[in-house]
């Protein structure tokens, strides 16, 4: 049982109905950002809409300070500004808080593994003991640490009692080499299946529904493949620049940041294969088999196919912005790509021939997710008198944020006594259809966490597969800096380079639909 086949959801819950066992959340990190802006939020949330386990606690553990009631008082402030529903309830609040307790102690210390060991002895209820899910909301490097800790500590096992899972966060490496290296640490004491890595755009409701979508509707079904699809584009574009985060962008650039993780999986999830359940490792397998079939790219194909660029001061909607060499934390001479365009092959029988276009980027007009499938055209013989070349042909928008939606487009006579054709457009929007209904990402995922079901989480072969895309194009762009026409103003939809990609093939990019 997992998400994508649970019942409709009722008014305000999200569609799960899972009998949910007693557990502990364990969140290492619990003084970070990513707990008090994202998790705890989350659990709130879970909590408020009566989805979480009957019986629960969570504890931070981290090296500050703090006793279980400073710590709630905390979070509490910090809930009254990242809670998605305002004002936060008081009441709600005061049952879901007594469930809270914090750990203090430093990660490499084994006393303080000992007293979280005993702090789970407490509760009185052994599945408080046993089933625990540790949220490693701390850096990477600190993973080995923690799940040899934990496992020393006799809270970690491969066979029981109880269940333990670790849910860990992106950045997941930062080349194949550094991710294989996590992954062995993460199993050194746990089976995979115990392993749940999060990409948080799988925790969105639109990406999840790529998948109802592609394999519930027959109309769309029979033309999803090279016999009726000419390309298609995938844009993830944020109208904001690297602001304070240059330290970080430094090391990630935007084909690590954005493709590796969150474009890859878009792309697999529209291009896979039906799996033959919605099970967890259905899906996965044809996930992975999907990214194996992107065809390799060789040093001279990253040339051809893979476009970087960055951004240099500009306006974007009427706002003046630095460029991306003056920005903070950032080298004066860096090549770092705030941008980045793709064109792939999957060397399938579904998709053979068929370019896949993604291109991400900083500083770009505005904030949009989507993916835009571009049929073939119909033969040009009716209409050529009228419309010369420029007959339009079908595409159907599947907006992933904001606005959640999809659009078809298909032409129209425009009405009157001469043929005249032109696009026109059919749009379905999830808010005006649904109601306004927008859990957090994270809540989806640590529900799923909770309940076991590894369907929304990224699988080690998937995550490896996708770090050695990103590898040979890194290793294209080794050691080259960037030209002039990768360069683009900020406001712009990035380099030249990016539409004579397309170019090459008569294509060029469309630009996000704005559905109201
Ligand atoms: N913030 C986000 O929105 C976000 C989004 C996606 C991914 N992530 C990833 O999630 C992870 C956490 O991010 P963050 O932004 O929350 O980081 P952060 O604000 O720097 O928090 C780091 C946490 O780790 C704890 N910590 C560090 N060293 C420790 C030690 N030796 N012993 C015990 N605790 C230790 C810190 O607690 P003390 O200082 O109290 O010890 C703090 O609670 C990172 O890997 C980040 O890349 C974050």
């Amino acid at each position: 049982m997992n998400i994508l086949n649970s019942p409709a959801p009722a008014a305000g819950g999200n569609g799960n109905h899972k009998n949910l066992e007693a557990c502990s959340i364990v969140i290492f990190g619990a003084s970070g950002d990513l707990t008090a802006r994202k998790l705890i939020p989350a659990l709130y949330h879970l909590f408020k809409d009566g989805l979480m386990p009957p019986t629960f606690r969570v504890i931070g553990f981290a090296r500050r300070e703090k006793t279980d009631a400073s710590w709630r008082q905390e979070l509490r402030t910090a809930l009254d500004q990242f809670s998605r529903t305002k004002p936060v309830d008081d009441k709600v609040w005061a049952a879901f808080a007594e469930n809270i307790f914090y750990c203090i102690g430093d990660l490499t210390d084994d006393a303080a593994y000992a007293r979280l060991e005993k702090q789970l002895g407490t509760f009185g209820n052994p599945a408080l003991r046993d089933n625990l899910l540790f949220y490693l909301a701390i850096s990477p490097s600190q993973f080995g640490e923690v799940v040899e800790q934990v496992h020393r500590s006799n809270l970690l096992k491969r066979d029981g009692p109880g269940w333990q899972r670790l849910v860990v966060e992106k950045p997941f490496g930062h080349d194949l080499a550094s991710a294989e290296k996590l992954n062995h640490e993460l199993t050194r004491y746990a089976h995979e299946s115990q392993v749940f890595r999060i990409d948080h755009y799988l925790g969105k409701e639109t990406v999840q529904n790529i998948l109802m979508f592609r394999f519930s509707n027959s109309i769309f079904e029979r033309l999803w493949n090279r016999e009726s699809v000419d390309h298609v584009q995938i844009t993830v574009s944020e109208k904001i620049g690297v602001g304070d985060r240059g330290g970080y962008y430094e090391e990630a650039g935007a084909l690590r940041d954005m493709v590796q993780n969150h474009m890859l999986q878009v792309l697999s999830l529209i291009a896979m294969e039906p799996p033959v359940s919605l099970e967890a490792e259905a899906v996965r397998d044809e996930k992975v088999k999907l990214l194996k079939s992107i065809r390799p790219l060789s040093l001279d194909d990253v040339a051809k196919q893979i476009v970087r660029g960055q951004y240099f001061a500009g306006s974007v909607g009427g706002e003046m912005r630095t460029g991306y060499r003056q920005e903070t934390k950032v080298k004066p001479d860096s090549n770092v790509e705030t941008f980045a365009a793709l064109k792939l092959f999957i060397d399938n029988w579904r998709w053979s021939g068929v370019p896949f276009y993604l291109r991400t980027g900083k500083n770009l007009p505005m904030s949009a997710s989507e993916v835009r499938i571009q049929f073939r055209p119909t033969p040009n013989v009716l209409f050529a008198a009228q419309c010369g070349s420029h007959l339009d042909a079908n595409a159907l928008t599947l907006r992933l944020q904001p606005n959640e939606g999809i659009s078809l487009r298909f032409n129209g006579k425009v009405p009157g006594t001469t043929i005249g054709v032109r696009p026109v457009r059919m749009h379905f929007s999830y808010d005006a259809e649904f109601g306004a209904y927008t859990p957090e990402a994270y809540e989806r995922l640590l529900l799923e966490a909770i309940a076991g079901d590894a369907t929304l989480f990224i699988r080690r072969d998937e995550v490896e597969t996708a770090w050695k895309i990103a590898d040979s194009i890194r290793a294209g762009w080794e050691g080259r800096s960037l030209t002039n026409r990768e360069f683009y103003s900020a406001g712009t939809w990035g380099p030249i380079a990016a539409d004579d990609l397309l170019a090459q093939l008569g294509h060029t990019w469309h630009e996000p639909l704005v559905i109201k």
